[in-house]
């Protein structure tokens, strides 16, 4: 007879995120009609602060409790909405678990259920049903061929809307692609984090850390970060370029002003005394610049989210020398990765699973992005909780890489030990990619 865990019961309530704004957990409980025995899964919901226009809908209450960020509707939504729709259902049965929100919900964009309130359900739905199997998250979703560890995107330098510095670009990340393990690879990381520290404390510069953990002091451009980085790299004895790479995410949807049709850069304008402004071409040709000085690998949305003709020229010059990732570009959403697809834009795509609601839907996108040989990257939000379900999805779905901030703050840390017990647990069948987590260099 074919397993069925029964959804006996599925409830949420609202707890805090890293940023102390409110988010949705649910709690799922199955009933495994074999045994009779009962599972529970919990699950948190992330939050960004850089969204992107084309995301699901995070609802929140807009009332005068916590300045209008409540989640007391999304809260409802599960307990009095999605409850009902569940129960009795086959938690084994993902899919058509994360159809019946989708179709409850009704809308493309999950407005009317919130993605907060869906995913919350969608995920302690898995984990629920990993647990009441006796398997760990990333074998339950990924089944036999999981094996692969993420190399870590790791973020050590803050900026943009994460951080209150001048430095206008969102994140600056180190890649250990020499290591041979992913533990080796996080040690390389946590050391070039601390190196960095005493860097910036022997140039008089803050050490005070940003929503992601990396350091945010205030620096005039792109360049003085990256000689920075480079610096730390250098410090902690890997070579830059070889042994460890340097990755952007420049989050230039908050850059770009509809009104000009440019990008505008206020921390370099402050810093240098006059206004900083650059176009489309001219962002092109400055990430140019970058890598041709500085050892790039990847660039995430080096251009707004809707520019595509923009991409396709970055694409162009720059997609084979660099991985180009789309965030709010694509927002883990099937239909946008498959447009650009056709139009030949970006080589990666950005994966947070809140920006499209369910686990199901957040596959689909990676899945379409192996199938066209563009590279998935798993990856947090800057509001975090304790929840460590991306470092199961990213071993899961054999991502290759993971961004999940600083060595810093449990709330990153958690995701990163999460992924050393995997290691552990999978012993010789674990895979640290390195350099072939890329389709360039
Ligand atoms: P967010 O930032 O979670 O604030 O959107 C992360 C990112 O842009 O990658
Ligand atoms: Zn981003």
């Amino acid at each position: 007879m074919a397993i069925y865990l029964e959804i006996k019961s599925v409830h949420a309530r609202e707890i805090l995120d890293s940023r102390g704004n409110p988010t949705v957990e649910a709690q799922v409980t199955v009933r495994n009609q074999e045994n009779g025995k009962l599972y529970a899964g919990t699950a948190a919901v992330p939050s960004g602060a850089s969204t992107g226009r084309f995301e699901a809908v995070e609802l929140r209450d807009g009332e005068p409790r916590y300045f209008g960020l409540g989640v007391q509707h999304a809260v409802k939504n599960v307990n009095e909405k999605i409850a009902p729709a569940l129960m009795g259902k086959n938690a084994l049965n993902q899919i058509q678990v994360d159809r019946i929100l989708v179709e409850l919900d009704g809308t493309e964009n999950k407005e009317n259920l919130g993605a907060n309130a869906t995913l919350s359900v969608s995920l302690a739905c898995a984990k629920a049903s990993a647990g009441a199997l006796s398997l760990p998250l990333y074998r339950y979703v990924g089944g036999t061929g999981a094996h692969l560890l993420p190399v870590p995107m790791m973020n050590i330098l803050n900026g943009g809307k994460h951080a209150a510095n001048t430095v206008d670009f969102q994140e600056f990340m180190i890649m250990p692609t020499c290591a041979d393990s992913f533990a080796d690879g996080l040690r390389i990381c946590a050391e070039t984090y601390h190196n960095l520290k005493k860097i910036l404390q022997g140039k008089g510069l803050s050490t005070g850390v940003g929503d992601e953990g990396g350091f945010a002091p205030d620096l005039p451009d792109a360049e003085s970060v990256l000689e920075l980085l480079v610096e730390a790299i250098r410090a902690s004895g890997y070579r830059p370029g070889e042994d460890v790479w340097i990755a952007m995410d420049a989050a230039s949807s908050e850059l770009y002003n509809e009104k000009t049709d440019m990008y505008h850069f206020p921390g370099e304008s402050s810093l240098k005394g006059e206004e900083v402004i650059r176009s489309a071409d001219e962002m092109i040709s400055y990430f140019e610049t970058l890598t041709q000085n500085f050892p790039i690998i990847s660039i995430e949305d080096a251009l707004a989210e809707d520019d595509w003709e923009g991409w396709q020229k970055l694409t162009q010059r720059l997609g084979g020398k660099v991985q180009l990732v789309g965030d709010d570009l694509f927002v883990t959403n099937k239909k946008r990765l498959a447009a650009g697809i056709k139009l030949g834009t970006a080589g990666s795509i950005l994966v947070k699973v809140n920006q499209i609601g369910t686990l199901t839907e957040a596959f689909e996108a990676v899945e379409l992005a192996h199938k066209n040989n563009y590279t998935a990257v798993m990856s947090h939000r800057s509001g975090e909780t304790e929840d460590t379900t991306i470092a199961d999805l990213a071993v899961a779905w054999n991502t290759g890489q993971i961004k999940t901030g600083a060595p810093c703050r449990s709330d990153r840390v958690a995701k990163y030990n999460r992924l050393l017990r995997i290691e552990e647990e999978l012993g010789e069948a674990a895979e640290y990619p390195g350099l072939t987590a890329f389709h360039v260099q």
